[in-house]
Order: C-alpha cells, then sequence, then structure tokens
C-alpha cells in the first residue's frame, strides 16, 4: 500500500483529501501544527472511513523536526497544503508568510532531495495569475504581478518546484484551485473559518444560522451582469479528487513533464448575489445582505477554462453550485 504524507491534512481541502486517499487505499501519514485546525478532525476522518490516519503535530518551519520526521517515516509522495492562506492577513504579516509558505516549502523539497522521495503535489491558487486580462483562464495565461504576499507565494512556491525539478529530477504537479466551497456529504469535516469568516460561503451560512447579523456583500458596480464580482465556486470534494487523480498520474509516471501545471475550477463563474439567489433556494428563505463598498483587492472576475485539464488530466468537477451550498448549509447546521 502506498503511503502518502499529507501535510495540512487536518485543514479544510486537506481532510477532504485524506478521505479520498484513504478511499483510494492509500495509506495516509498527516503533518498538521493546527494553527489554522483542530485535532477533532483526526477522529472526523476516522468516523467516515474507519481509518485512523497517522498523525504528526509539527510545524514545517523547525527544519530540524521536519529532518527527524524523514529520519523514521518513508512516503511514496506528498501533497503539501500546509500554508497560511488569509489575502488580508498577508498583506498585514507579509514576512510571516514568506517564512511559513516559502520556508517550509523548502524544507521539505529539502528531504526530498535528499532521500530520493519523488511525487509532489502542490496546493496553489487561481490568485498565482495576478489580475487577468483574459476570461476565463486556461494554464497558458501568463501570469501577471500577484495581488498580495499570499499569492506571491503561491507564484514563488510553483517557481522553486519547478526548478528542483528540474535540478533535481523530481516530479511535481501543482494545482491551481479557484474557490473551494463545501463540505463531505456527512457534514463530518467541513470549512472551520477562526473568526470573522473572510470568505463568502461561511459568511453565507453564518448568517443564515444567526451568528452574523447580516451579509455586506462587497461592491455592486463591477462590470459584470448584476455588478457583483465573479468566481469559479468548486465543491471541495470534486477539489480532493483530482489530487488522487493527479497523485496516480506521477505513481504511474503518465506525466509528460517532471513539472506539471493544472487549473482545478468548474469552468463556471457565478457572481456574489447568483451565489446568494442559489443559496436562498436550500435555506428556503431570504438571506440578510446590504451592499456595501467593494473589498480592497478583490478582482472583478475570474473563472478557469478546464478544458486542459479535463482531457489531460481525466478529471472534471461532478457537483453543481448547488449541492456545493447545500453541503455548506449541512455542515453549518451542525455546529455547535
Ligand atoms: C469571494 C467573493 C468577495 C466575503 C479566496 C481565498 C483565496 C483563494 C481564492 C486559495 C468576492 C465576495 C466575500 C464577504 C463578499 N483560495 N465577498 N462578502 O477573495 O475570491 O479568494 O479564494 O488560494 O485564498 O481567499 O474569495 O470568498 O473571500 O470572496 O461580498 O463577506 O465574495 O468580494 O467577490 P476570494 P472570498
Amino acid at each position: 500500500m502506498k503511503k502518502i504524507l499529507v501535510t495540512g491534512g487536518l485543514g479544510f481541502i486537506g481532510s477532504h483529501t485524506v478521505v479520498e486517499l484513504q478511499n483510494e487505499g492509500f495509506e495516509v501519514i498527516i503533518i498538521d501544527n493546527l494553527s489554522n485546525s483542530k485535532i477533532e478532525v483526526l477522529d472526523n476522518i476516522t468516523e467516515i472511513t474507519g481509518i485512523k490516519p497517522k498523525f504528526h503535530q509539527l510545524d514545517l518551519r523547525v527544519k530540524s523536526d521536519v529532518k527527524s520526521f524523514f529520519d523514521t517515516n518513508k512516503v511514496d509522495g506528498i501533497i503539501h497544503f500546509a500554508a497560511f492562506k488569509a489575502i488580508g492577513e498577508s498583506v498585514a504579516n507579509p514576512l510571516e508568510y514568506y517564512e511559513n509558505n516559502i520556508g517550509s516549502l523548502v524544507f521539505l523539497l529539502q528531504e526530498m532531495r535528499d532521500r530520493n522521495i519523488d511525487n509532489f503535489i502542490f496546493s496553489s491558487s487561481c490568485m498565482a495569475y495576478g489580475t487577468p486580462e483574459k476570461l476565463p483562464i486556461t494554464e497558458s495565461t501568463p501570469s501577471n504581478k500577484a495581488a498580495s504576499p499570499y499569492a506571491n507565494t503561491k507564484q514563488i512556491g510553483e517557481e522553486i518546484i519547478e526548478e528542483s525539478c528540474n535540478s533535481y529530477k523530481m516530479n511535481a504537479i501543482t494545482l491551481r484551485y479557484f474557490n473551494p466551497i463545501g463540505a463531505h456529504e456527512t457534514a463530518k469535516i467541513g470549512e472551520f473559518p477562526t473568526g470573522t469568516p473572510q470568505n463568502l460561503i461561511p459568511y453565507i451560512t453564518q448568517t443564515a444560522a444567526g451568528i452574523r447579523e447580516q451579509l455586506s456583500v462587497f461592491g455592486n458596480d463591477y462590470d459584470t451582469p448584476d455588478g457583483t464580482a465573479i468566481r469559479d465556486y468548486i465543491h471541495v470534494v470534486d477539489l480532493a479528487k483530482a489530487h488522487i487523480v493527479s497523485l496516480k498520474r506521477l505513481l504511474n509516471k503518465e506525466n509528460k513533464k517532471n513539472f506539471e501545471l493544472f487549473n482545478i475550477g468548474t469552468g463556471k463563474g457565478s457572481t456574489v448575489l447568483e451565489v446568494i439567489t442559489t443559496f436562498e433556494k436550500v435555506y428556503k428563505k431570504t438571506l440578510n445582505y446590504k451592499i456595501v463598498n467593494r473589498r480592497p483587492g478583490d478582482i472583478t472576475a475570474i473563472y478557469a477554462d478546464t478544458e486542459f485539464t479535463n482531457k489531460e488530466l481525466g478529471w472534471k468537477t461532478e457537483k453543481t453550485l448547488e449541492e456545493a451550498l447545500s453541503s455548506a448549509w449541512k455542515w453549518q447546521l451542525k455546529q455547535k
């Protein structure tokens, strides 16, 4: 049974990917420092699959700890989620983002090089394209200047990985996610925003649950059909499955280049108001929201052209926006 290290495996996307890895018969080892996740997720994963993943609480910024992990653990591949990912926070604290997101990546790659570990999947983001000139975004869309230090850590991270693949003969795939939303159908795992949610969907579900007074819609003066910004919202389980397909591609040596990049989105853009209207179908009530000014740093629209990924990876999204929002609401209702 192939053994896969999942860093950040107790996080939102990481935990859903661990479930899919176990469903596919992989043995999973999780490293997480619990800075943006909760230890009870380990039991929640176990409840879903019946298999408790091995877990090491470890901070990947501590080089000696990363080394000792690999002294005692042999793995066949690594899926690297562990990173800070709040755009606004990265503007306020750029150096913490570079230290964590870049530092831990370099330490991981050094261990891979020194121990001949191959097969690396990197959690990246559509934010790595910067502000797109043309839509939809394809894998050959040139990247503009990153709009935040967070996005810059993804751009730089991908460059570091590509150069490592070329110099050390490693094989890696970077997945540029669009907007991950929703939760596992069991509602045993989902998105745990710490404090006030920055992202749209948790803010919507917390407003619907009465935890938040009212949703603020950040601007309706964008050049879009209803004036609100457009994003490509992808169900987190579809996103998790894209990691399995990518990992198998590397393990089976089906990758065409030693560094490959894929957009992971639905290929459909939705405005904020369309998301609200779709959620109201699930919620069966009207959501309390108001239009306010734009949020600094937001872009008008970004969504994927999924043709290359669908054809090359043989993967495409199966779940609709409504199914994703329904799963997010079911998860919210289970929160204490
Ligand atoms: C979506 C839309 C907001 C909150 C996120 C992550 C980023 C990256 C991509 C991983 C925007 C609007 C939001 C609210 C609102 N993921 N909005 N009211 O900014 O696209 O980026 O996905 O790499 O890390 O942050 O997602 O959910 O914050 O915003 O009107 O209370 O919803 O203006 O148009 P975003 P988001």
